[in-house]
C-alpha cells in the first residue's frame, strides 16, 4: 500500500535545552502538553509532566548484565538531537485506515566517563497522546554479546490513581480485570490503565516487542506509587540474551485527557517499523465460524469417537453455512491427530487428519466454496518441535490452499524453564509469523505473547487471544458483564482480540449430553450478557478475524444474525463516543468498503440510558438506522435472548436514544437510504 508522505524533519533549534548544563535534555510533544525532562547528573533518570503537572517524577533507566557492571550511571552526553516529525500512513487493515504520525524526537547519545567508555543511545519520542522511549547499545569496541538481567526502567507516579489491571503472570493474561488504589498494585501485566487524580489517562504498555522478554511491572520497594520493569526471565534467570548493535522494545506511557483519546490513541502502532510484506493482496480481514464452542461445552470432542466435532461432513456444513451467510473462514479444531495424547510431550505431528476427516476433500470443498480454511495448529507448548517443522508444515497447507492458521500453547511450553511471554517464546511468536508470511498464510494466535503492533510490519499477524476471552464462560464462573467494558480501555490498547462473540444460546447450561470440560465446570456455565450484547461485542472488541463463536445450528432461523452477517471487519475509522471503564462504552465505525456506519453500545451489570447526536454520519444522506436492542423486558440473569429489531429513518441531526437493559447491549448498522 502506497504511504502518503509529507515527512518533515528538521532540526530544532536547542532553545529547548538547559542553559545550566548539558546534563539535562528536554523535549515536549507538538501540543506542548506533555514535557520530559532526562537527567544524567547522578545515573540516568526521565520525568514527565502533564499539562504542566509532575506525571512521573525522577524515574531511573538503565541495565544490569550478567557479563559486565551497570550501564547506568557516570556518563557524559556526547551528543543529542532533536527532530520533529509529521505524516500520515495507511494501514493494510485495522480500526482506521488512515493514522496521523505526529512526534517529536529527542536522541541522547551517552558515554561512560571512564572504564570502558561504553556507550549507550536513548530515543524518546513524544506525541500528543504520550511517550515512548527505547534504549539502543550501538556496536562498539568492548561489548559484543549481551546478558540482560535487569532492565532499570522505572515509572515513578506521584499519586494515587485508579489502576484498571491483571497482575504480572509469565504464563497466561487470562484472568479478569481488577480496579485498584495504585498503592494496593503489587505487581502488573501490560497495558495497565490509569485513571489519574485529576480525571486523566495513562496507560503504560510497550510497543515493538522484537527479541527481547516481555515486560511486566513490579512495585518498587519503599514507594507506594513507583513501578519499575520486571522482564520475563530465562531459564537461567537471564532475562535478555543478545548482542551489540541492539534495540529495546519501545516502553510507552500513554496520556490522555479522557478515555476516548485513550481508546483511539495509536501511538502503539506509530512506534512500530511499516509492512514489511510487499504484496498484501491475500491478507484479507475475515469474519470466521468453527467448530469449537461444542468441544468447550463437552457436547464435542477434539478426539476420535462418535461425538468427534470434525469430521468432513460437519466442517461441509459449516462451510455451506458460511458460504450462504457471507462469512469468510472456517476454523476447525480436533481435524489432526494427538487430541488423545493431550498433556504428553510432542503430542501433535500437525500435518495427520483423523480417520473421519478428509483434509483434501474439506480444502477443496472449501476452495470451490471460495471460504478461506482455517486450520488449527494446538501444540499444547510444544512450541520448539512446532518450529523445527515450520516451513514443511505451512507449505503443506498452502498447497492445500490454507489461508489462515489459529495457533495454540495451551499448558506449559515444554522446553524446559521457558514461560510464554520470555524471549524464548517472543522470537518463536514472531518466527510463526514470518514463515507463515512466506507461504501467504494469515495468523491467529492463541495463548500468545501480548500484541505490541506488529501487526503493522507483519500485516499477516492478524488477531489473538491473550485474554480471558469466551471459552471461559463454557467451563468455568464465566466472565462478568463489565469485563467487556473494561477490556476496550485495557487489553484492546495493545491490538486486537480473538474474544469470539457471538453466543446467541446464551443459557445453554441445559446443554443435551454436555460432559464436564474440566474440573472448572460445575454444569451450571452460561453466558453473563444478554444477546444484543452479543452482537455489540462485534463493534466494541475489534478483531480483523472476527469469530460467530456459536454452534451454526443456533444461527439458524435468528433475525439478530443479519447483523453478523452485515458487519465488516475492516474499517474506515472509529470513534468512541461515550465509555466509562468498568461500567459502559459507545463505540462508532465506519466501513472501509461502504457509506455504512456501525454502533455498538454496552453496559455491566447496571440498566442506563443515553442520548446521542448521530452527528458522525454523513450530513447529506438519510440511513436506515437497523437497531438490534434487547427487549424492554430483557435481562442478562432472568431474559437474555430476547432481542429486537426496529428500523427507523436517521440522519446526523438525529437525536438517538440509547436504552440499555442490564447486562445488555444495543447494535446499530446505519446505511445510507441512496447509495
Ligand atoms: C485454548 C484456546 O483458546 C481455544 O480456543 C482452543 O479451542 C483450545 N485451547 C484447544 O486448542
Ligand atoms: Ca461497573
Amino acid at each position: 500500500m502506497k504511504l502518503k508522505n509529507w515527512h518533515v524533519t528538521l532540526l530544532l533549534m536547542l532553545t529547548l535545552i538547559s542553559c545550566s548544563s548539558k546534563k539535562t535534555l528536554k523535549i515536549e510533544s507538538p501540543n506542548n502538553k506533555i514535557k520530559v525532562s532526562i537527567n544524567t547528573t547522578k545515573g540516568i533518570y526521565y520525568a514527565v509532566n502533564f499539562k504542566d503537572a509532575v506525571l512521573i517524577k525522577p524515574s531511573k533507566l538503565g541495565y544490569e548484565f550478567k557479563n559486565a557492571n551497570p550501564l547506568s550511571n557516570n556518563f557524559i552526553i556526547t551528543d543529542y538531537n532533536i527532530t520533529q516529525s509529521n505524516t500520515k500512513w495507511n494501514t493494510t487493515w485495522g480500526e482506521n485506515s488512515v493514522i496521523e504520525d505526529n512526534y517529536n524526537q529527542l536522541l541522547i547519545c551517552l558515554q561512560e566517563k571512564d572504564g570502558f567508555k561504553r556507550k549507550l543511545n536513548l530515543y524518546f519520542k513524544v506525541y500528543n497522546d504520550g511517550v515512548g522511549f527505547r534504549y539502543e547499545i550501538p556496536k562498539q569496541k568492548n561489548i559484543d554479546s549481551i546478558l540482560i538481567t535487569q532492565e532499570l526502567t522505572e515509572f515513578n507516579f506521584v499519586k494515587n490513581h485508579s489502576g484498571w489491571y491483571i497482575p504480572a503472570n509469565f504464563e497466561s493474561y487470562e484472568t479478569l480485570y481488577k480496579n485498584a488504589s495504585l498503592s494496593d498494585i503489587k505487581s502488573a501485566n501490560t497495558p495497565i490503565t490509569l485513571e489519574t487524580v485529576a480525571g486523566n489517562f495513562i496507560s503504560i504498555h510497550e510497543a515493538n516487542l522484537t527479541n527481547y522478554a516481555g515486560m511486566t511491572l513490579k512495585k518498587s520497594k519503599g514507594d507506594s506509587f513507583s513501578f519499575k520493569s520486571d522482564l520475563v526471565p530465562w531459564p537461567d534467570g537471564v532475562k535478555v540474551k543478545t548482542k551489540t548493535p541492539m534495540v529495546s522494545p519501545w516502553r510507552t506511557i500513554q496520556i490522555t485527557d479522557n478515555a476516548q483519546d485513550l481508546v483511539e490513541s495509536n501511538l502503539i502502532l506509530n512506534l512500530n517499523e511499516p509492512n514489511k510484506i510487499e504484496n498484501v493482496s491475500w491478507v484479507e480481514p475475515m469474519k470466521y465460524i468453527g467448530i469449537w464452542w461444542g468441544m468447550h461445552l463437552g457436547t464435542q470432542t477434539w478426539t476420535l469417537g462418535k461425538r468427534h466435532g470434525a469430521t468432513t461432513e460437519e466442517t461441509k456444513k459449516y462451510i455451506d453455512f458460511a458460504n450462504k451467510h457471507n462469512i469468510k473462514g472456517v476454523l476447525v479444531e480436533g481435524w489432526n491427530t494427538g487430541w488423545e495424547n493431550w498433556g504428553k510431550k510432542d503430542a501433535f505431528d500437525f500435518v495427520t487428519p483423523y480417520e473421519d476427516f478428509n483434509l483434501k476433500e474439506v480444502t477443496n470443498y472449501a476452495t470451490e466454496k471460495n471460504i478461506a480454511f482455517i486450520g488449527h495448529v494446538e501444540t499444547g507448548g510444544a512450541a520448539q518441535s512446532f518450529e523445527n517443522k515450520l516451513d514443511s508444515i505451512f507449505s503443506m497447507y498452502q498447497k492445500l490452499g490454507v489461508k489462515a492458521v489459529k495457533t495454540g500453547y495451551a499448558g506449559g511450553i515444554q522446553t524446559k524453564g521457558q514461560f510464554h511471554h520470555g524471549q524464548f517464546m517472543v522470537n518463536h511468536y514472531r518466527e510463526v509469523v514470518k514463515t507463515a508470511a512466506k507461504y501467504k498464510i494469515m495468523i491467529n494466535a492463541h495463548e500468545p505473547i501480548k500484541p505490541t503492533g506488529i501487526r503493522r510490519t507483519y500485516p499477516n499477524m492478524m488477531t489473538r487471544e491473550g485474554v480471558r476471552g469466551m471459552e471461559w464462560n463454557a467451563w468455568s464462573s464465566g466472565n462478568p458483564p463489565e469485563h467487556y467494558t473494561i477490556l476496550p480501555f485495557t487489553r484492546a490498547l495493545a491490538g486486537p482480540i480473538d474474544y469470539t462473540p457471538g453466543i446467541f444460546d446464551i443459557l445453554y447450561k441445559n446443554a443435551k449430553n454436555r460432559v464436564k470440560w474440566n474440573d472448572l465446570d460445575d454444569g451450571t456455565s452460561r453466558v453473563n450478557t444478554t444477546l444484543a450484547k452479543q452482537l455489540a461485542l462485534f463493534v466494541i472488541l475489534y478483531s480483523p478475524m472476527q469469530m460467530a463463536s456459536d454452534l451454526i445450528e443456533n444461527y439458524e432461523n435468528q433475525p439478530a444474525f443479519k447483523f453478523i452477517e452485515d458487519i465488516p471487519t475492516d474499517w474506515e475509522f472509529s470513534k468512541m463516543i461515550n465509555g466509562k471503564i468498568g461500567d459502559y462504552i459507545i463505540i462508532v465505525r465506519k466501513d472501509k468498503n461502504s457509506d455504512d456506519w456501525f454502533l455498538g453500545s454496552i453496559t455491566d451489570e447496571n440498566k442506563r440510558e443515553f442520548n446521542i447526536e448521530l452527528n458522525f454520519l454523513d450530513n447529506n444522506k438519510t440511513y436506515v438506522a437497523e437497531i438490534y436492542t434487547d427487549a424492554k423486558t430483557a435481562d442478562w440473569k432472568t431474559n437474555p435472548t430476547e432481542v429486537e429489531l426496529i428500523k427507523k429513518e436517521v440522519t446526523s441531526r438525529t437525536n438517538l436514544t440509547i436504552k440499555l437493559v442490564a447486562g445488555g447491549g444495543q447494535a446499530i448498522r446505519f446505511s445510507p437510504i441512496n447509495k
